[in-house]
């Protein structure tokens, strides 16, 4: 009579199968995350934003030449850029287009003082601090971080905003900018969070 092994044939293959996924598991459990934070999906980037009105910049800026500070006014000397009030909106479309159903939206906040409820593209975390006029002060366009807002149908984010991003053009901003500027290298923690 044949003893019978302690484990049989079959274990071989069983024990290889659980060592790989194991190993699978472990590298997915570390690679996951880090290849997730990466990824537009986390980031952002490239994903339009539901708006309550269908607000074109093509033909606001393009079309009609309307400069970008007209409706984001603090762009320059404010920490934010700021979205235009409906009041702004009105100052054209209580006469330009003033029937159209697109318009719905502007004149029943204009009426009732209830502020649209544009929903936000770029944002930052608490935690980080951040100052557009700033960066416009020290020779930097709207384009080098927001893209081509004038092509867009709708704003996509153009740029991810994680803290490698900020850092790659803090280390070197004059590698940046179109002509030589005096501008520092600011890198230190405390510059972006305090
Ligand atoms: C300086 C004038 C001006 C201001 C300010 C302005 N618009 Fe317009 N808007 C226009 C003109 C002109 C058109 C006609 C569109 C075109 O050029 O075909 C238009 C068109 C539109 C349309 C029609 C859809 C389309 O084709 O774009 C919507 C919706 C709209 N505007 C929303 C807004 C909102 C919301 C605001 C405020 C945040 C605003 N507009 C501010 C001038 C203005
Ligand atoms: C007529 C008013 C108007 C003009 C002119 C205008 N914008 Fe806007 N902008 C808006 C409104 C309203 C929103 C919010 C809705 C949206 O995201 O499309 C907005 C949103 C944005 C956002 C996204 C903000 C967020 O939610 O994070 C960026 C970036 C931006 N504009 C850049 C620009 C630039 C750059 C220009 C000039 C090339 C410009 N805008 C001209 C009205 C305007
Ligand atoms: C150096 C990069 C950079 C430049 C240049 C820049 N922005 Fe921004 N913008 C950002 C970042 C980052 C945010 C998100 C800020 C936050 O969440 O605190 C933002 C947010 C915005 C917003 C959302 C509302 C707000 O007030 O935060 C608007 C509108 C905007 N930018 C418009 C503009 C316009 C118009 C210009 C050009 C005059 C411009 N930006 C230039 C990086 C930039
Ligand atoms: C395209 C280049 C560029 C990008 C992208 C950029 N910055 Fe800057 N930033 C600069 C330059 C240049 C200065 C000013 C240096 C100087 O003062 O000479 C500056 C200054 C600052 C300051 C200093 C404000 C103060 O009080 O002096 C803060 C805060 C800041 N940036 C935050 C950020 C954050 C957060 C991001 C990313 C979301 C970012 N920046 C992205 C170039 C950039
Ligand atoms: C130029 C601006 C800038 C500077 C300088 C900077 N950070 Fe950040 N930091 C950011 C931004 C933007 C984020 C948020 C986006 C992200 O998570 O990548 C962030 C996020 C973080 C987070 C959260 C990370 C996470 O995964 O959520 C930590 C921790 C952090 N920073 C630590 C530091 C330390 C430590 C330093 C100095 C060695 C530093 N930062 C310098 C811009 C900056």
């Amino acid at each position: 009579m044949v003893r019978s092994p302690l484990f049989p044939r079959w274990s071989d293959t069983a024990l290889r199968v659980a060592v790989a996924v194991t190993v699978a598991g472990i590298g997915g459990a570390i690679l996951g995350p880090m290849i997730y934070v990466r990824s537009p999906f986390r980031t952002g980037v490239g994903t339009p934003v539901d708006q309550p009105v269908q607000f074109d910049h093509r033909h606001h800026v393009q079309d009609d030449g309307i400069d970008c500070r007209y409706c984001h006014e603090s762009v320059e000397r404010s920490a934010s850029a700021g979205i235009p009030a409906t009041e702004v909106c009105m100052n054209c479309h209580s006469q330009v287009w003033a029937d159209s159903p697109l318009l719905e939206p502007v004149q029943r906040s204009y009426f009732s003082g209830q502020s649209l409820p544009w929903q936000r593209v770029y944002q930052l975390p608490d935690f980080v601090y951040f100052h557009h006029g700033i960066h416009i002060a020290r020779g930097f366009a709207c384009p080098a971080c927001h893209g081509a807002v004038d092509t867009m149908p709708v704003i996509e984010q153009a740029s991810p905003l994680t803290m490698a991003w900020c850092l790659d053009c803090h280390r070197n901003p004059q590698r940046h900018l179109a002509e030589p500027r005096p501008v520092r290298s600011l890198t230190h923690c405390t510059t972006c969070h305090r």
